[in-house]
């Protein structure tokens, strides 16, 4: 088999069968096919997609790229949350406590951010102390201790991804429903999961700018789920504007602080509640959806899932007293206010635009090698449907070097519409999958 003749078929559309996508899979996780030829894999993948046979092919083969996480010696049914990927999209780090101290395992394998989008694991590694490397022997203990760990995939589990993730993030080939979903559900598969619920979002800051598109990519995960036995449920969500107020890493964090002490946006509680609520109601905790919600509220109310993150803060190596006091997260040095031109209504903040502004300055990579800082980004001081005054202050963006940030500032500016008349209110919650 040679690869140059793989992708030839697969840039004229061709079907793979299971035997040549092991082998490309096999082969660039190896070393044995360069980054050259699997980055021209990727894009003939995008412009040709993948039938529903090769997918499945492919998510198989890059779950067992590594070792199966066992996951047998701990209790409960294992539930766990994924995101599609969007712009200040916190809700992992919100539901996933929430969940857990409502008494749900949350064994919770994480992304990256990649593109304009930020993920949990750099979020997380904003906390100083904390590791998102733990063993198997540690995650498996910490989830029978707390029922909650975060994990991202390793060099020892679902190393396929880690090399096609950061591949296609440097390469535009993000953005395609096969490879999201067999990304995604590969990891998840990886850890011995009983259920997962998804969040797809859609609109200009997510990688699905249609909702038909979106649908496809939710039914495409389910569909994999389900021959593997697992329940999966997928709620498909806007992100045609950042989800509560802060975007960048460290800034995430302390939003997520003030939302699970019930002091967060309510877009952003909203949707994590739900999110918690369908971990709860596939974990068996409760016998109805509805009792789901009402645990769920508890557990955001009595501060159940406050105290449960900053356990599992402790637990990996963090402090966790940066929930409480912010100065113990990385600080950036240099502020700049956006204000607006004009009175009016704010009619729409374009997520993509503040989420590239945001990478551009240091919250995401542009190469697969490059590292990220967790102080930047970018705060919110107003939402769609608020008035402003010409002059009223519409976010401030956060940075540490000067570098691109006049460029930044010029998008930030740019994402924001101001009307003469109020919008119409969007749904956040659109559709549900599975
Ligand atoms: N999240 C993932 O894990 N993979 C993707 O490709 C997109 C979002």
């Amino acid at each position: 088999m040679r690869t140059v003749d793989l992708i030839h078929r697969k840039r004229d559309a061709e079907e793979l069968s299971a035997e040549e996508i092991g082998f490309l899979v096999d082969g660039y996780t190896g070393g044995t096919i360069p980054d050259y030829q699997m980055s021209a894999f990727l894009m003939a993948v995008y412009f040709s997609g993948m039938t529903d046979r090769e997918v499945s092919a492919l998510t198989e083969r890059m779950t067992s790229s590594g070792e199966m996480v066992d996951l047998a010696s701990v209790p409960g049914i294992k539930v766990d949350k994924h995101s599609t990927g969007g712009v200040g999209d916190k809700t992992s780090l919100i539901a996933a406590p929430l969940a857990a101290a409502a008494g749900v395992t949350v064994p919770m394998i994480s992304g990256r951010a990649l593109g304009h989008t930020g993920g949990t694991l750099d979020k997380l590694e904003s906390i100083p102390g904390f590791r998102t490397n733990l063993s198997t022997d540690e995650f498996r203990e910490q989830l029978i201790k707390l029922r909650l760990a975060f994990i991202g995939q390793t060099p020892q589990v679902a190393p396929a991804d880690g090399k096609f993730y950061a591949l296609r993030d440097a390469t535009a080939t993000v953005e395609s429903i096969p490879l999201i979903a067999s990304s995604i559900m590969s990891k998840k598969m990886a850890v011995g999961l009983d259920a997962l619920v998804l969040d797809v979002k859609v609109g200009n800051g997510a990688f699905m700018k249609k909702q038909v598109d979106a649908r496809r990519l939710a039914q495409m995960m389910v569909g994999i789920g389900r021959r593997l036995d697992k329940r999966v449920q997928a709620l498909i969500t806007d992100m045609n504007q950042p989800l509560g107020y802060a975007v960048g890493n460290a800034l995430e964090v302390m939003e997520v602080s003030q939302t699970l002490q019930n002091a967060g946006p309510s877009d952003l509680t909203r949707l994590s509640l739900e999110l918690a609520a369908r971990m709860i109601y596939l974990g068996k905790i409760t016998a109805s959806l509805e009792e789901a919600r009402e645990l769920a509220q508890t557990m955001l109310l009595d501060g159940s899932g406050y105290r449960k993150l900053k356990e599992v803060i402790a637990a990996q190596g963090g402090n966790p007293l940066v929930l409480d006091r912010f100065e113990l997260l990385p600080n950036a040095t240099g502020a700049r206010e956006i204000t607006s031109p004009r009175a009016g209504y704010i009619s729409a903040i374009d997520a993509e635009y503040i989420g590239m502004a945001s990478s551009m300055i240091g919250a995401g990579r542009d190469t697969k090698e490059d590292g990220i800082d967790p102080a930047v980004g970018v705060i919110l001081e107003v939402k769609p449907g608020q008035k402003v005054d010409a002059g009223s202050v519409l976010c401030r963006l956060y940075y540490t070097r000067d570098e691109r940030v006049e460029e930044a500032a010029q998008l930030v500016e740019d994402a924001f519409r101001i009307s003469s008349a109020a919008p119409e209110e969007r749904a956040l919650i659109l559709e549900v999958v599975g």
